[in-house]
């Protein structure tokens, strides 16, 4: 193995390398793995599975951490009351509007965002001139309107508008240019997948100038205010956004902010806020988005896979070679390669594109295609591997239910989470309900969930159930 790694690190495009031997002694196969010198580990990250190192302080006391928890009590809808017992009958309200069009797009598609659609977006934002003061389309506290917009493009995603950092000027309704080719640190971190994050044509950034406001309210009225504009700007967008073929998601900020100051030049007053994801919205059968980076690290592994073949015996040369963000060590510092083969047989089976194959695999793939927005799915492939968050699991859960017109427990699809495991475990009922039981019971154990449950139990909240309550 030395021989191989020595033959890896010495290729000028691989920063670390190790090979390691999969499979057993009658079929072993030699895998090569590579921490590329620059590409795929570049741009902001997801900021992963939320956990307690992430929340500071007390803000961590009662939190949800464990996924499933956190699904079962979304679905739970605790935002709706459902403990008021009316003093008389409820009165109807007509519905007149269908279900919303609005939705989060996590997904794009693999065309630019012509410039002019990204303009007709930002009217919304957009300052007239008029009266004393210039009206918008958005409230705004005191009318300070404190909340700045900022885009960063990336190169060749915005059809005539170069990659970098732009400041939106509303009144003007330009897009100044602030540092032209910056790209965005990878210590920026983002509450969203990192397929979303690695396709996005744009980020948008709403960022306050709290000197722009503090003065009038004080420094956590003010924020609070902001916060406000914020939301009412981003409602703007996102409802904009359909008519003008964008796709946006709303994006939480988890760390690195104060790494944008540099490339939006921002001063010691401004706060970033809030982001949008943006690109051109993906149509039913399109090709979505592939991660710039990827494509690069394949010319690499090609790249390699020749210079090690002009170099090493033809039966020291692996059969396989895969990118890795790092090469994971022992206690000692040396490459551990027992966790480097799970790793690449991770990367294996995310290499799947084995076809659906008889009713069932076919329907669970045609619904994750649907929600993912994406073109085909390998039947190995774990839908956490093909981007899919526990929204988006819930919301094939709700769509399989009713399109296979049978209930079972959205546990199984945590459980068993590829189409090849859920459709075996949809065609042997006990599997699922067993499992199911197993793990609540489990979840229940821990102690979040608790929480969760203490609350179905006390619905009050400290707020009077019923008019007589309260007097
Ligand atoms: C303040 C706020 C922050 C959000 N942060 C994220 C985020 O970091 N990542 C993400 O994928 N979605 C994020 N979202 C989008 C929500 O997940 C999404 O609105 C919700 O799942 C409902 O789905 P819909 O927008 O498609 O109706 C955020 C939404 C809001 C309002």
């Amino acid at each position: 193995m030395g021989e191989i790694d020595s033959a890896l690190v010495s290729h000028p495009g691989v920063r670390a390398g190790a090979a390691v031997a999969l499979g057993d002694r009658h079929h072993r196969r030699l895998v090569a793995c590579l921490v590329p010198a620059h590409g795929p580990t570049d741009g902001p990250r997801s900021a992963g599975a939320l956990s307690p190192d992430a929340v500071s302080g007390d803000g961590r006391a009662g939190m949800l951490f464990d996924e499933l928890e956190r699904v079962e009590f979304k679905l739970a809808r605790h935002g709706v009351r459902t403990d008021l017992t009316a003093v008389s009958a409820p009165v109807e309200l007509p519905a007149t509007a269908g279900p919303p069009v609005r939705a989060s797009q996590r997904r794009y598609g693999d065309r630019p965002v012509p410039l002019a659609a990204l303009a007709a977006l930002l009217e919304c934002l957009r300052s007239h001139e008029g009266g004393a003061m210039p009206k918008h389309a958005y409230a705004s506290a005191g009318n300070a309107y404190a909340v700045q917009t900022y885009l960063h493009v990336q190169d060749g995603r915005v059809t005539g508008l170069p990659g970098g950092a732009y400041y939106h000027d509303p009144a003007a309704h330009q897009l100044i240019p602030l540092r032209p080719g910056a790209t965005l640190s990878r210590d920026l971190r983002f509450g969203a997948d990192q397929q979303a994050l690695d396709t996005a044509a744009f980020t948008l950034f709403l960022v306050a100038d709290m000197d722009a406001i503090r003065p009038l309210y004080g420094v956590r009225a003010a924020r609070d205010l902001c916060l406000i504009e914020a939301g009412l700007m981003s409602q703007l967008l996102e409802d904009a956004s359909a008519a003008h073929h964008i796709g946006l998601c709303q994006l939480t900020v988890a760390g690195g902010a104060e790494t944008l100051s540099e490339p939006f030049r921002l001063g010691d007053g401004h706060e970033v806020l809030h982001a949008l994801l943006g690109g051109a919205l993906l149509r039913a059968g399109e090709r979505p988005a592939e991660p710039v980076d990827p494509a690069a690290g394949r010319a690499l592994v090609e790249d390699v896979r020749s210079y090690l073949a002009a170099r090493l015996p033809e039966y020291l040369v692996p059969g396989q070679l895969v990118t890795v963000d790092h090469l994971p060590l022992t206690p000692t510092g040396k490459v551990d390669r027992g966790a480097l083969a799970h790793l690449v047989a991770a990367e294996s089976r995310e290499a799947d594109t084995t076809p659906p194959v008889g009713e069932l695999e076919t329907t669970i793939a045609g619904v994750f295609q649907e929600v993912l927005g994406i073109d085909s799915i390998g039947v190995g492939v774990r839908f956490f591997d093909l981007g899919a968050d526990s929204t988006a699991i819930v919301r094939a859960f709700r769509i399989l239910q009713s399109r296979l017109a049978r209930r079972f427990p959205l546990t199984a699809m945590f459980e068993h989470g590829s189409v090849r495991a859920l459709a075996a475990a949809l065609s042997d009922d006990a599997g699922v309900d067993g499992g199911r039981t197993e793990l609540l019971a489990a979840a229940r154990h821990r102690a979040g969930l608790t929480r969760a449950v203490r609350r179905r139990q006390q619905p009050t909240r400290g707020v009077p159930a019923t008019r007589e309550d309260r007097a």
